[in-house]
């Protein structure tokens, strides 16, 4: 396996307040490509900061490397999805909204850019609301284009910000499916951050518990096999070893 992102001692300090606040401090980690990391760690130990320092919207201190060029700007390689449902423009259809960041580029051909959404929205099984706009669909559909979206770009790496939090638990367990499926065919590295314990342990094959400051106190590999329940051998010894890790380092 080859390292596909890999942070070298990077700090984050915001100075934007009346105090400065060391958000990361010198983090190292090193993720190989086609990984599922699956992020747990306490509300503002900085998470969000670490994804949006991966995504290039923050400046910092140290190294930030993809397929070991640095990268300090925000890139197709690198796409973030994030928990808001409010992420897709309003004024544009589900199709429009996956095609935007084509035209961007400079694609015009409505035949090229038809099938780049349509490619998307099937893996998300959402093909028939091509047409719709975003007031018309339901969160967990929200969330499914924005995954799409995403998928459209064929990054690199998906950095993916507590998606489905705001779902109700059977919704979200249709999507955690559906990602896992799409994570075996796609070839991008996911970085998912969430709360949820369980969530960690269906998704990941790596899980990191993070501490404030950004160091990883607890860094798994889940060898469980597919599909994980909570009937799963070792789910009950790994949730256990997760939530003491998040538990001796509030
Ligand atoms: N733009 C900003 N300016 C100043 N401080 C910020 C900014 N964004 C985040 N912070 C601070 O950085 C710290 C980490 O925030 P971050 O959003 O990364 O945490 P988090 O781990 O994602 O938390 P949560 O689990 O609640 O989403 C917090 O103390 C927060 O106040
Ligand atoms: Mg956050």
């Amino acid at each position: 396996m080859s390292t596909v992102l890999k942070i070298q001692d990077l700090t984050k300090i915001y100075t934007d307040q009346a105090v400065k606040q060391t958000v990361l401090e010198n983090v190292n980690l090193e993720i190989d490509e086609r990984e599922f990391l699956c992020v747990l760690g306490p509300s503002g130990c900085g998470k969000t900061t670490l994804l949006r320092c991966i995504a290039g919207f923050e400046e910092y201190s140290g190294k930030i490397l993809v397929d070991g060029e640095e990268r300090k700007t925000p890139g197709t390689d690198r796409i973030m999805v994030f928990q808001d449902f409010n992420q897709l423009f309003p004024w544009k259809t589900v199709e429009k909204n996956i095609q935007y960041p084509f035209v961007i580029k400079g694609i015009r051909n409505k035949a090229e850019l038809h099938e780049i959404s349509s490619e998307a929205l099937k893996k998300v099984k959402l093909e028939k609301y091509a047409k719709y706009y975003p007031f018309q669909l339901s969160g967990g559909m929200k969330q499914r284009v924005a995954i799409a979206k995403a998928l459209a770009l064929k990054p690199k790496i998906i950095l993916m910000d507590e998606p489905f939090a705001a779902l109700d638990a059977m919704t979200r367990r249709d999507l955690q499916n559906e990602l896992l499926k799409i994570a075996d065919e796609e070839s991008s590295t996911f970085i998912f951050i969430t709360h949820n314990i369980q969530e960690a342990i269906i998704l990941g094959k790596r899980i990191i518990v993070l501490t404030k400051g950004g160091e990883a106190v607890c860094d798994k590999r889940n060898t469980m096999e597919r599909p994980v329940t909570p009937a799963s051998e070792g789910y009950g010894a790994l949730w256990q070893e997760l939530r003491d890790a998040l538990y001796i380092h509030p």
